[in-house]
């Protein structure tokens, strides 16, 4: 079974690997920006998707909203697409060797490069006072999540690429010290890449902590309320559907979105729009398409989040492999670093 297991790693394809912090439900830009691309991967490569619910502590929470979030977004990750047949998902703080493999590369990280990183300032500003050690280390915590499956490629967002470059120094650090064991990771930037901005406000990013809730679109939205945010989203005075991010952000978000559901260029979109003379059946079109796109994903949730059985066993089938890929990870590490491994 073993060997089994073991060949099918090898003549595997690339490993890829990502994660997302469980902070609830999963909006419009994740979905364009972050999960379709992650679907797209299913069929050419080894994925591994998790949640990184130990990430999530480092900041102020609510142990039973961790909890139940946590299990929410694996339910949202399965029903945006990511099959469990074509890839492992698991939740971090499950898997023994994340934490391990963590405190090794500690071992090999400088303070200096961990106070720079922008993550760590903005956030450490943003909870004040107390700044946890957990904080400072998340980048290592992150390095671990990506070296013990010696990922390949990581698909990751623009803020996240400060991330990936410490993972990869903190990677030939320790090849550079030892000897040679993990693979350089890449960031994957997708296809579409969309960035999605708020519907209220197109200048900064839709994110589920927008304080106008009205600007985020979430997967569970029924498609009374997704119509309502679309056509209510804030456009300028003009009435010609145009791509300008700098002085038309609203539209241009609307046509980033419409493109990205349709799998279109935004060149062909705008096409599509040029005869109109009003904004308001683009964003009727917008809205269409958007329920077009969330609403089988709403009810597929529904069911999915009902059925704890079939939850439980894709965790557990999830857990079982990243386990015992973990576990030949961490005896390769604590034997090179000279632990006592009898
Ligand atoms: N830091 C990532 C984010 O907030 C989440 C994350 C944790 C992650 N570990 C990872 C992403 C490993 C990719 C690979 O989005």
């Amino acid at each position: 079974m073993e060997k089994q297991a073991q060949k099918k790693e090898m003549d595997n394809k690339k490993v890829v690997l990502t994660g997302m912090q469980p902070t609830g439900k999963l909006h419009l830009g994740s979905l364009l920006g972050a999960l379709d691309n992650w679907c797209r991967m299913l069929d050419s490569y080894d994925c591994l998707f998790f949640l990184a619910d130990q990430h999530a502590i480092t900041m102020p929470h609510v142990p039973a909203e961790l909890r139940r979030n946590a299990m929410d977004c694996v339910a949202q990750y399965i029903a945006c697409g990511l099959d469990p047949k074509k890839c492992k998902i698991f939740l971090q703080s499950q898997i023994i060797g994340h934490a391990e493999l963590m405190w090794v590369l500690s071992c090999l990280t400088p303070i200096g490069q961990l106070e720079r990183m922008t993550q760590f300032k903005d956030k450490s500003k943003k909870v004040g006072q107390f700044v946890c050690s957990g904080l400072l280390f998340y980048p290592i915590l992150m390095a671990a999540d990506i070296l013990l499956y010696n990922a390949d490629l990581v698909p990751v967002g623009e803020d996240q690429k400060q991330h990936l470059e410490i993972t990869r120094d903190i990677a030939q650090k320790f090849n550079g010290t030892y000897s040679d064991m993990f693979v350089l990771p890449e960031p994957y930037i997708g296809q579409t890449g969309a960035r999605i901005m708020s519907l209220q406000n197109p200048t900064i990013k839709m994110s589920k902590s927008d304080k106008n809730q009205n600007g985020v679109v979430y997967i569970t939205d029924t498609n009374e309320i997704i119509r309502k945010k679309i056509t209510g989203a804030i456009t300028d005075s003009g009435n010609d559907i145009a791509f300008d991010e700098k002085n038309k952000p609203g539209i241009s978000n609307l046509l980033n979105i419409f493109a990205a559901i349709e799998g279109i260029s935004i060149e062909e979109a705008v096409r599509q729009f040029s005869s109109l003379t009003s904004y308001v059946p683009f964003k009727q079109a917008v809205a269409d398409a958007v329920i077009g796109k969330i609403s089988p994903m709403r009810e597929k949730y529904g069911e999915i989040v009902q059925d704890k059985d079939y939850m439980v066993e894709v965790l557990r089938a999830g857990r079982e492999e990243a386990q015992r890929r973990a576990n030949k990870m961490i005896s390769k590490v604590y034997r090179k670093v000279g632990f006592v491994m009898e």
